[in-house]
């Protein structure tokens, strides 16, 4: 990926202060394709200005949505009275993975979409089976070709008992959507339980659809209601919010993150209090206070479905890790290639080695790894760019991140906020 710009960060100094954290990304990408199904207006509120948000509208836009924002206060207005193209091409699907879940939403309101595969991170094979499992059960007819899905369903989809070989966080949601049209009622069996399914399941419910169980592992969906504008604030983003007090943990310091839903937070709080590091939660914030290097206990993480540790967190807790006074374990069961990191890390004076599906991070008892040093170092994904930042952060001399395009794709203004908590972090056109 060619840099447009890099982060130059100075690396040492502890993190004070309080942040906020924005609305959820992944909450944010699926409300705006459900908006499509129905014909009236959509207000939706606490959208993060991101660029995954962008390209999401961009093929709302395409297919005929009259979109609006107001960025200043996060809001993004979505009127869509007719649909006007039932293609999505590569150019619009490709840019991200959440694209794919328009089909769904197109298989609703109009029984027909003929769709690029989607792109993403290159995190793993990211297969969308469950996805065309869950249609093709409702009635659809799937085809596969030449790198596009073409779902048509001309008399519409019939409610049914579909099981999720893995509780897919976007098989869930693109079928959740889709059954919101079906005759009948559907019930996902082994569904996705994260917090941001329940944030679409009750955008869904306010638009007059009839969801139940959303937040367990078993969804049941009354189609064929009619579907009306509505107004709704999403989530906070529990990954942004736990990034930050990752590098809090990290670095050291007495931060206070809010707008956070700390119920959300809740494995990553646990986690870092195993770890030694003082959480303290409010109503809607969270406070870390940490010694940083020498206060930290090694802990061993396993990634696995909400309310499991979230794998969008791994990343980051690694790089947390590498300034415990120990060595952990960090097993990631959810994707098959999410350490493409670890060697950026390891340039850094890290020292992770790699067991097939875990990653043995050594503490800061190792004497080999007396203190990172700061080097350059490319983000190699969203999640894996952010571990990159917090171990800079920590790392003794200047570090410079490039590909920093990947970690805005999911964190607004990373340097301002960092900045504001007396990180030495600014971005830098290309030097
Ligand atoms: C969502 O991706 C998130 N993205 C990811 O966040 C997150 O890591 C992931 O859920 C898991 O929590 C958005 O919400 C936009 P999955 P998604 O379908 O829906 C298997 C970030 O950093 N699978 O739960 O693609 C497959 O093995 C991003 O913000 C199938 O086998 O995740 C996959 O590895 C990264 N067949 C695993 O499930 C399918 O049809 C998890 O995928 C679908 C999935």
């Amino acid at each position: 990926m060619i840099t447009m710009h890099i982060y130059k960060i100075n690396g040492g100094k502890p993190l004070n202060g309080f942040i906020e954290a924005d609305g959820a990304k992944n909450a944010a990408l699926p409300i705006i394709a459900a908006s499509i199904l129905t014909d009236e207006v959509c207000l939706l509120g606490n959208i993060p200005q991101l660029k995954d948000v962008e390209n999401m509208i961009a093929i709302a836009k395409h297919i005929g949505s009259n979109c609006s924002g107001d960025n200043a206060n996060c809001l993004i207005r979505i009127e869509t009275s007719k649909i006007v193209n039932s293609e999505i091409n590569y150019n619009l699907a490709g840019k991200l993975r959440a694209s794919f879940l328009f089909a769904g939403a197109m298989l609703a309101v109009n029984g027909y979409v003929k769709i690029a595969m989607p792109g993403g991170c290159d995190i793993g094979l990211r297969p969308i089976d469950l996805h065309l499992k869950g249609f093709s059960l409702m009635g659809a007819a799937v085809v596969k070709d030449g790198g596009f899905v073409t779902l048509e369903a001309p008399d519409g989809l019939c409610g049914a008992e579909i099981y999720l070989d893995f509780p897919s966080v976007g098989a869930t949601e693109n079928i959740m959507i889709a059954a919101t049209a079906a005759n009948g009622t559907t019930t996902i069996k082994n569904a996705a339980a994260e917090p941001e399914i329940v944030d679409l399941a009750n955008f869904l419910c306010e638009m007059g659809a009839e969801i139940t169980g959303a937040g367990s592992d078993n969804i049941e969906i009354k189609g064929r209601n009619k579907m009306h504008g509505t107004i709704y604030n999403i989530v906070p983003d529990r990954i942004e919010a736990g990034t930050y007090m990752a590098a809090a943990g990290a670095a050291g310091g007495d931060v206070t993150i809010k707008k956070v839903n700390p119920v959300h937070l809740e494995p990553v709080t646990l986690k870092l209090r195993e770890a030694g590091i003082y959480v303290e939660e409010g109503i809607d914030y969270v406070r870390v206070v940490s010694g940083g290097r020498g206060s930290i206990l090694p802990i061993d993480i396993r990634t696995l479905p909400y309310p499991g540790f979230p794998t969008d967190m791994q990343a980051q807790m690694a790089a947390f890790l590498t300034q415990a006074s120990g060595t952990s374990l960090i097993t990631e069961t959810i994707f098959e290639n999410r350490f493409q990191y670890v060697g950026e890390l390891n340039r850094l004076g890290a020292v992770i080695k790699l067991n097939e599906r875990t990653a043995v991070v050594s503490g800061t008892d190792k004497k080999e790894n007396v203190f990172l040093t700061g080097t350059a170092v490319e983000a190699t994904d969203l999640r894996g760019g952010a571990a990159l930042v917090i171990a800079a952060l920590s790392a003794k001399g200047e570090t410079c991140v490039s590909n920093v395009e990947f970690i805005e794709r999911g964190y607004r203004d990373i340097t301002g906020k960092l900045s504001s908590l007396g990180a030495d972090i600014i971005s830098y056109g290309n030097c």
